[in-house]
């Protein structure tokens, strides 16, 4: 694994997302006191979840299909997407956030 420096904790607030240009991208998300990366590219088709709609229960909605994703886990919760998100180990330190990807997945 390779650990990738995102950006500091006041950069994404706490309801907000963004894509990390890693291979595979990344899309991370702040919700309430945590941080958690997921796949950005979607496992129904071609959109991107770091802009899909966050929401309330550590979920997060595609933006194209509105396919629900766990944050938490990667899994699918509703058609049209069946299978999960892959999900990326998140850091925080000294107020810095680092997700782990693959080896060699740096941009
Ligand atoms: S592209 Fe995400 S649900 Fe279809």
């Amino acid at each position: 694994m390779a650990r990738i420096h995102v950006c500091s904790v006041s950069e994404l607030p706490a309801g907000e997302g963004r894509r990390v240009d890693t291979t595979p991208a990344v899309a991370l998300f702040h919700v309430d006191d945590a941080f958690y990366a997921v796949a950005d590219l979607c496992t129904h088709a071609t959109a991107s979840i770091s802009e899909g709609y966050l929401e309330d229960d550590c979920t997060v909605e595609c933006p194209i299909h509105t396919a629900r994703f766990c944050l938490k886990t990667g899994a699918a919760l509703c058609q049209p997407a069946t299978e999960p998100l892959q999900t990326f180990p998140v850091s925080v330190e000294g107020g810095e956030i680092f997700v782990d990807v693959p080896e060699g997945g740096a941009a």
